[in-house]
């Protein structure tokens, strides 16, 4: 498919190799006017903007995804596919639901569960299990290790509902060992692998759904600022 795409106006040689992605675009725009230099903006179209500028002096760009799979899977897929890039790095929060996974902490996301039908496309004979790239992953946990941020790594969920009709579905989880829920991370890592190209998701925990704790919102951003610089240093 040529580029622009229907999401996506950004020509080709706009986009940086590495991507990254938080779900709201104006997270997005908050990371390139406060993070980024050079800055020249390559999408507004549906308000899900991006970014590409320079941080420490490489290249990098920095675009709203969404919420769910169905809209990271479709801007992540036009990124790998049409416009080349080599990693995208979902930035974002997720509700803690292992007991040691407390608000603030960083989640990374080495393997994505999923109650989603995205893999169905694939027609596997069997049920595949969409994981991180591994450099990345090392990359970002002795980063965050250096910054000294509380950081837990092993399985997400990615969860399609989120007021889910059934109670008990995230305590099922956790007796899994799945550290948190978020939406989108298995949908990022199945077209990361289909492409043959990398991913990761870093997430900061904002909310404990098992005990209804939530991190008010300044804080939000206090952890936001952490989960940034982790996420930076993969550039
Ligand atoms: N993102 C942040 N908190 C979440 C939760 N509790 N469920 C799904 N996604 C989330």
């Amino acid at each position: 498919m040529a580029t622009p795409t229907p999401h996506n106006a950004a020509h080709e040689g706009q986009i940086a190799k590495t991507v990254l992605m938080p779900g709201d675009p104006l997270r997005a725009k908050y990371v390139a006017d406060h993070y980024l230099e050079n800055v020249e903006c390559f999408n507004t179209v549906r308000n899900m903007f991006g970014y590409t500028g320079t941080y420490n002096g490489k290249p990098i760009s920095v675009m709203g995804g969404g919420m769910g799979i169905p809209s990271i899977g479709i801007y992540s897929y036009e990124l790998y596919n049409f416009y080349d890039v080599d990693a995208i790095i979902r930035i974002g929060s997720a509700g803690g639901l292992a007991p040691q996974v407390q608000l603030r902490d960083l989640v990374i996301g080495m393997g994505a569960c999923t109650d989603s039908n995205y893999a169905a496309q694939y027609r596997l004979p069997g049920t595949y299990a969409p994981i991180a790239d591994y450099g990345l992953l090392r990359r970002a946990v002795e980063s965050a290790e250096k910054l000294g941020v509380p950081t837990h790594v092993g399985n997400v969920l990615s969860a399609d509902v989120f007021y889910n009709d059934d109670p008990t579905v995230n305590e099922r989880w956790a007796g899994m060992g799945v550290l948190a829920v978020e939406m989108e991370s298995a949908g990022l890592y199945m077209n990361a692998a289909r492409a043959g190209k990398k991913a990761l998701c870093v997430c900061t925990i904002s909310d404990l759904p098992l005990t209804g704790a939530s991190l008010p919102a300044d804080e939000r951003q206090t952890s936001f600022t952490q989960m940034m610089e982790v996420a930076l240093s993969l550039a």
